[in-house]
């Protein structure tokens, strides 16, 4: 049994010997550091942790004297791929029958995802604030919009001579510019409720890129769409949904030089904290993938990406990235961004296939 827990486990263990080698190692350890459990045993523990010296002085200071750290912050290392990934380290001393100390147990959890959340949590209070700021500011706004857009009109109609007309003309239209800006963020600021049923995310995707058929061929970017055939249906908002897939594709769309090349991919998420099982699982999610091999974004608009108004291009608004992540937020899902600077950018939006 006590064999069996060691391996369910989902934080990783490493048991080290009085002379710093490793002795024994779980599925979860492995996983993690993606090393077969071979790699583990009779190497030095500093191989694993090669930038923090301080973990061999604290692991020699349990051998010496019993005591616990409990919850450092430190990086390991993943040797094959060559990345450091942050883990939160407990050290307890492993006791003989004797009642000696033989060694140390490390209990290793991967930290990735709460970083993450960390990260994620910090755009969101962004927005609540820059939300009800603009609120304010579309109301205001509005009003006299609508007071120059009529005496446009009027003059306009007033006026013989057709180029004075023209300029006329560019006044209507960016008033009516200003006026979908507003009423787009208006509708980001207004909560809306989740109408839900039963999505088929493919279909979704299917008729975004319909609608954006002719920009595509424009361009001539080669969409390239690679989907799981066994993919589930997710409960969700179909219509909030293709909002968020029309905002994200444009923007692969609008990254794209010409004879670009799109990828849309959807699969089944293996999350970080899932363990295979042969029960459904209640916690499944999908992601989709916009891949484009695009412009790319640079370190410092990364930052910048999800904050309302936030925009790199002459004719933006910068809302399609906060209105999306706000969709897929409220359907509990998240969009992560990678992306590298004159390579291309992914997006990935995972979404729970149940609501709770
Ligand atoms: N696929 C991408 N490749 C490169 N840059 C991107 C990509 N997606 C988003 N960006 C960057 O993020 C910024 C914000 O994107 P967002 O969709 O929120 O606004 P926008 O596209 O500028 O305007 P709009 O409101 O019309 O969508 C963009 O201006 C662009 O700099
Ligand atoms: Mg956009």
């Amino acid at each position: 049994m006590f064999q069996n827990i060691f391996s369910s486990l989902i934080d990783g263990i490493l048991l080290v010997s009085r002379d710093l080698t490793i002795q024994k190692s779980n599925p979860a350890v492995e996983e993690m550091f993606r090393r077969s459990k071979d790699f583990f045993e009779g190497h030095h523990i500093s191989e694993l942790f090669p930038v923090q010296p301080d973990i061999q002085n604290k692991i020699e200071r349990v051998l010496d004297t019993g005591i616990s750290y409990r919850d450092i912050e430190c990086e390991g290392f993943q040797i094959s791929t060559a990345t450091p990934f942050p883990v939160s380290l407990t050290l307890s001393p492993f006791l003989g029958q004797d009642g000696q100390i033989q060694g140390v147990v490390l209990l290793v959890k991967e930290m990735t995802l709460l970083k993450e959340l960390q990260e994620f949590s910090r755009t969101r209070d962004n927005l609540s604030n820059i939300e009800s700021l603009a609120l304010g500011m579309a109301h205001e706004i509005r009003n006299p919009l609508g007071g120059i857009r009529a005496s446009a009109q009027l003059l306009r109609q007033e006026l013989e001579n057709p180029e004075q007309q023209e300029y006329l003309d560019v006044v209507i239209s960016e008033v009516d510019r200003i006026n979908r800006l507003i009423e787009r963020m208006m509708n980001f600021t207004r909560p809306r409720e989740l109408n839900l049923k039963e999505t088929n995310i493919h279909k979704v995707l299917k008729d975004i890129t319909l609608l954006e058929q002719e920009a595509v061929a424009q361009k001539h970017i080669r969409l390239e769409q690679v989907y799981d055939p066994s993919l589930p249906h997710i409960q969700a908002d179909e219509d909030q949904l293709k909002q968020v897939f029309f905002n994200l594709i444009r923007n692969a769309i609008e990254a794209s030089s010409d004879k670009g090349k799109i990828q849309l991919v959807t699969r089944v998420s293996t999350g970080y904290s899932i363990k295979t099982s042969h029960t459904a699982n209640p916690g499944q999610s999908i992601v989709v993938e916009i891949i484009d091999s695009g412009m790319g974004i640079s370190e410092s608009d990364m930052k910048n990406l999800f904050t309302p108004l936030f925009t790199t291009k002459s004719k933006g608004s910068g809302l399609g990235l906060p209105i999306s992540l706000k969709i897929v937020e409220n359907h509990g899902g998240i969009i992560k961004i990678t992306s590298e600077e004159g390579l291309g950018t992914t997006v990935q939006v995972f979404l729970p296939v149940h609501q709770r």
